[in-house]
């Protein structure tokens, strides 16, 4: 019997250490439902936003599309935190399948704007940054994800770029059949980097009013 007992308690002793183990080693599941705890956010110190930045609400509101620009050049930091903002867009299943080239070479610039009449802007601006997608990297080849993902990281730049006082514009590459090819050529991009649009940057050198583009007419709610 004593020696029953012991055979218990020794098997319990080992049945909790091999518990302990494999939820230290990770391989427990959380219960259904739960969710893992995320990675630590970056300190908000880290992001170094101008002074005099516009807010959110009012940039997309304000934004508008700016294809003349002074010879004022501008900053690196603030084309490196408009790469940031694209980054920081949404992506489809997280794929992360956008790419950014920054342009500040006058010669390739020259180039762009010569084999692609959409870029003129190219002419004026002193830095530009390629929005491209990276066919590798998605998840469901396609299926039209890399445009969309690159989409919505040309928006966040254009809308940044308003909110910190500069000008900038959407150029057309995708969907130009004749224009994808040229700008990869260019750019000596891989086959599976596909440039979507162009976005020139440069202080402005012209002022455009808000346009109020609400239409109630565009509006359903619910049901159409
Ligand atoms: C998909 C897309 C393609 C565009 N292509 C060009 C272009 O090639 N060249 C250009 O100057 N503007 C281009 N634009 C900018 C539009 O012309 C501009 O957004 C539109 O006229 C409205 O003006 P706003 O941006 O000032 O509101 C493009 C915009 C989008 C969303």
């Amino acid at each position: 019997m004593q020696v029953f007992r012991y055979a218990v308690t020794t098997v319990q002793i080992m049945m909790v250490g091999a518990i302990i183990g494999l939820a230290l080693a990770g391989v427990t599941k959380p219960a259904a439902g739960a969710e893992a705890k995320p990675a630590a956010a970056p300190p908000a110190a880290e992001i170094k936003v101008p002074g005099g930045t516009m807010d959110a609400v009012t940039a997309i509101l304000t934004r508008r599309s700016i294809r003349n620009y002074t010879s004022r050049p501008v900053p690196e930091e603030l084309v490196q935190l408009l790469v940031t903002a694209g980054m920081s867009a949404p992506s489809a299943f997280n794929e992360r399948s956008t790419e950014f080239v920054v342009v500040n070479d006058p010669k390739v610039m020259a180039e762009i704007s010569q084999t692609n009449p959409a870029s003129m802007q190219l002419k004026r601006a002193s830095v530009a940054i390629v929005v491209a997608g990276h066919q590798g990297k998605e998840k469901f080849p396609g299926k039209g994800y890399w445009q969309l993902d690159g989409a919505v990281a040309a928006e966040n730049i254009l809308v940044a770029a308003h909110a910190m006082g500069l000008g900038a514009v959407w150029t057309a590459i995708y969907p130009y059949p004749e224009r994808i090819p040229a700008v990869q050529k260019i750019l000596k991009l891989p086959e599976q980097v596909l440039p979507l649009c162009i976005i020139p940057l440069g202080y402005p050198a012209e002022q455009k009013v808000r346009e109020n583009h609400f239409d109630p007419a565009r509006l359903h709610t619910n049901t159409w």
